[in-house]
């Protein structure tokens, strides 16, 4: 009989947990569950997502055991997987990550940038107590984990705790995948098998084939040179809708992919290359953490709450997403030895031939039992490698900074990101970003 599995979503109360529940129901056939978690420490928070969770359990597959805890010992006790995706600091905390860079004409996000510094320092704490949870109460579990900034995540846990059974994952490459697959007239984003490289957030498809080896690069990069990932589907309808933000994120890839004709990028580079454009393009006194709250966590929060009063899911408006599929297949490949090929971030370890062998990358990687097999990418381009360079050692001594409470290490680091312009704006910035994170920071000194 096939083993049933056992699975805590860790940041039970986000917003993402329902549509990973959701799919983890519609595929009970090829990973069976036994039993499923819910772990955070906002209790309040995290019973609204739990009232609706059970309540779609019990209605689609009632022999599945449901519990919520903020109990370390009881969720992660007896477990398989460990599906994290916690924000520490939650949105209270990212919109001032997002705000106070912008009083200093400097970008204000969520992962890139002084705010993806700042969540950086509050994340790693967190991720790795879930980290120390799994491994105290159920060693043989692996954790693959959502929570941003991955970067600087997936930096400090192959440091601090190297042989743990963490993968950390990003759905940007699969979320443009699903454009690209749209724009070459695809179904689905697997039908296509791509080359890949950089870091989180930070990088560039060299190579897109259908399964017949059919080369779509030269379709998608006449495409994406002219309209960015907007489908044409999207196009024609002149679609915007209540996600303004990625509606223009989309676009702006066009003049991203500009930079270098011969590849793809991510759409997060903007932050990069387009600094000023995206800092004269935001609002300082409303950005996306307030449009995810009024959208995205009011949308998921009011649709549970609504489904706990009527007590039945049966006219649910919640969704499965790629987002949630993406997790799910890398539970299945690890479960089943499938050897998927998917796009994770990963030491490098020489995947990318003339790149710092430490630093952890993104690149596609086959998935089984034993973790993890980053699949050689060759040698990179000096353009890229350069930004990478300066990337990661960014991300590098964040981590430094975290682990020896160095006030300089940080600074250093916020200096040397590409969308900080000088090293007096980033000590403002450091000391405004210090008074807001008290709570949750290491004392620097
Ligand atoms: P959210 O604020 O709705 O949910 C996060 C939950 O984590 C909250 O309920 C909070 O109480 C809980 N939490 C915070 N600190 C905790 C801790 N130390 N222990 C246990 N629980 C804790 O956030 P969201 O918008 O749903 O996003 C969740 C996370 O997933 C964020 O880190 C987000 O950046 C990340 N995310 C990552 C990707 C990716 O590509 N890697 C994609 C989407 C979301
Ligand atoms: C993408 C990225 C995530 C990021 C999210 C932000 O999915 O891959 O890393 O957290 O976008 O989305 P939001 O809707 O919260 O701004
Ligand atoms: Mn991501």
């Amino acid at each position: 009989m096939t083993k049933k599995h056992s699975i805590v979503i860790a940041g039970g109360g986000s917003t993402f947990t329902p549509g990973i529940v959701l799919m983890l129901l519609d595929n009970l056939d090829k990973f069976p569950i036994r039993s499923i978690k819910f772990y955070d420490n906002d209790e309040e928070r995290q019973q609204q997502i739990a009232d609706a969770a059970k309540i779609i359990i019990e209605e689609n597959a009632p022999e599945i055991d449901f519990l919520a805890t903020t109990d370390p010992k009881e969720a992660f006790t007896d477990i398989d997987f460990v599906m994290a995706h916690i924000r520490v600091g939650k949105y209270a905390m990212r919109e001032k990550d997002e705000k106070i860079p912008l009083k200093y004409d400097v970008i204000g996000q969520e992962t890139c940038g002084p705010g993806g510094i700042a969540y950086g320092m509050r994340s790693i704490g967190g991720v790795l107590e879930i980290l120390d949870y799994m491994e105290e109460y159920s060693p043989d579990a692996w954790m693959l984990n959502y929570s941003n900034p991955a970067a600087i995540v997936a930096e400090a846990t192959t440091r601090l705790r190297p042989d743990s059974k963490i993968i950390n994952i990003c759905d940007m490459p699969i979320g443009i995948e699903e454009k690209m697959a749209e724009i070459v007239g695809l179904d689905d984003r697997k039908e296509m098998d791509v080359k890949y490289f950089g870091l989180n957030h930070f990088g560039w498809w060299t190579d897109i084939r259908d399964k017949k080896g059919h080369d779509l690069m030269p379709e998608l990069i006449a495409w994406v040179k002219e309209h960015g990932y907007v489908t044409p589907k999207e196009l024609e309808n002149g679609q915007e809708g209540e996600e303004a933000s990625w509606a223009y994120t989309f676009r702006k890839a066009r003049e991203v992919q500009w930079l270098d004709p011969n590849t793809l990028p991510n759409t997060y580079l903007k932050y990069y290359f387009y600094t000023q454009d995206e800092v004269e393009h935001s609002n300082p006194e409303h950005t996306r953490a307030n449009e995810v709250m009024e959208h995205r966590e009011k949308n998921v929060f009011s649709e549970c709450n609504r489904i706990a009063e009527l007590g039945t899911a049966a006219d649910s408006k919640l969704e499965v997403d790629d987002h949630a599929s993406f997790i799910v297949d890398l539970a299945r490949a690890i479960a089943y030895n499938t050897k998927e090929r998917m796009l994770l971030i990963v030491k490098n370890n020489g995947a990318i031939t003339n790149f710092d062998s430490t630093a952890m990358v993104e690149v596609p990687s086959l998935v089984g039992s034993n973790g993890v097999e980053p699949l050689c990418q060759g040698e990179i381009p000096r353009f890229q490698k350069g930004l990478m360079e300066q990337q990661v050692a960014v991300e590098k001594l964040v981590v430094d900074a975290w682990e020896e409470k160095s006030y300089q290490k940080l600074w250093q680091a916020i200096t040397m990101s590409k969308t900080v312009p000088n090293a007096r704006v980033a000590k403002l910035i450091l000391d405004d970003l210090i008074e807001a994170n008290k709570e949750f920071w290491p004392e620097l000194s």
